[in-house]
């Protein structure tokens, strides 16, 4: 690993660990959330709060990067490197008291994603990539590597996808996952898009795709599934064919692509 990959890898976990904390521990019992951009698209305190140590801790450490954060954050780089940060990815799981939510930090460097962390306090795991380094799940035990599954049939794979919060873009998500089921061994809506990455990198979701995402859903999740060695459509916030992002095991991804409708990759 390259010496400044290893310094912004330490800052990312750092920081990913230090958010996931505060979210886990200062949980008020009754939780007020707030609509953003539906009724349903919810912002809490904690996701604000969770920003805000996140981007004084990066400023800290490196005053002159640039910083995109999905509650507001959006200072511009004097240097070659920008932070990507999703401070709660699966803000209605988390608004619910259930645990698949997550704190997505990554780090690009000159445009391109090098550096990835999702912490996911609730189940004691944090994912970790670095660019041509591989991908990592710490958990208690220690820490392991990742490997996207071996499945090479469409038939018998456990697909996850997620929905918009705009009620026409999701009649339309509503008709692409009415196609694909039939043709899956089942489909997953878990709440959380940075995690689902993850899973597909740990080979407990065979694929993950979802139409409208954002560069702080994706930017960590994405090189930690592509270094675990699964398949990645396209670049973080680039994706083609109408916004469609996918992640899959390698052995299904050109499946997916025709079932899903995409022009090969
Ligand atoms: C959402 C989650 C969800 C996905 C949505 C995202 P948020 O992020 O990742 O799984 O389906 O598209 O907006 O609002 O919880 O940060
Ligand atoms: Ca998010």
């Amino acid at each position: 690993m390259k010496s400044a990959d290893s310094e912004l890898f330490s800052i990312a976990q750092a920081v990913a660990e230090a958010a996931g904390a505060l979210l886990l521990r200062e949980r008020p019992v009754i939780l007020h959330a707030q609509a953003k951009s539906s009724p349903t698209d919810a912002v809490t305190e904690m996701d604000k709060r969770a920003e805000t140590l996140i981007v004084t801790m990066l400023s800290e450490a490196r005053p002159h990067d640039g910083v995109l954060g999905e509650e507001g954050a959006n200072r511009p780089t004097k240097t070659n490197v920008r932070w990507i940060v999703d401070p709660l990815d699966g803000t209605v799981n988390y608004l619910y008291g259930l645990p698949l939510w997550s704190v997505s930090i990554a780090a690009e460097v000159d445009g391109a994603v090098c550096v990835g962390v999702v912490d996911v306090p609730a189940l004691g795991r944090r994912y970790a990539a670095v660019r041509g380094s591989g991908a990592t799940c710490a958990t208690a035990e220690g820490v392991r590597p990742l490997a996207a599954s071996a499945v090479n049939d469409l038939g018998m794979s456990l697909v996850a996808t997620g929905f918009g919060y705009a009620s026409e873009g999701r009649a339309r998500q509503a008709t692409i996952v009415a196609d694909l089921l039939p043709r899956v061994r089942d489909i997953r809506r878990l709440g959380s898009a940075a995690l689902d990455l993850c899973l597909v990198g740990d080979g407990q979701l065979d694929a993950y795709y979802e139409t409208g995402l954002n560069p702080w859903d994706v930017a960590a999740g994405a090189l930690i599934a592509e270094e675990a060695g699964a398949r990645i459509r396209g670049a973080v916030g680039a994706w083609p064919d109408g916004g469609m992002a996918l992640a899959a095991a390698p052995g299904i991804f050109s499946a997916m692509e025709e079932s899903l409708g995409l022009r090969p990759y």
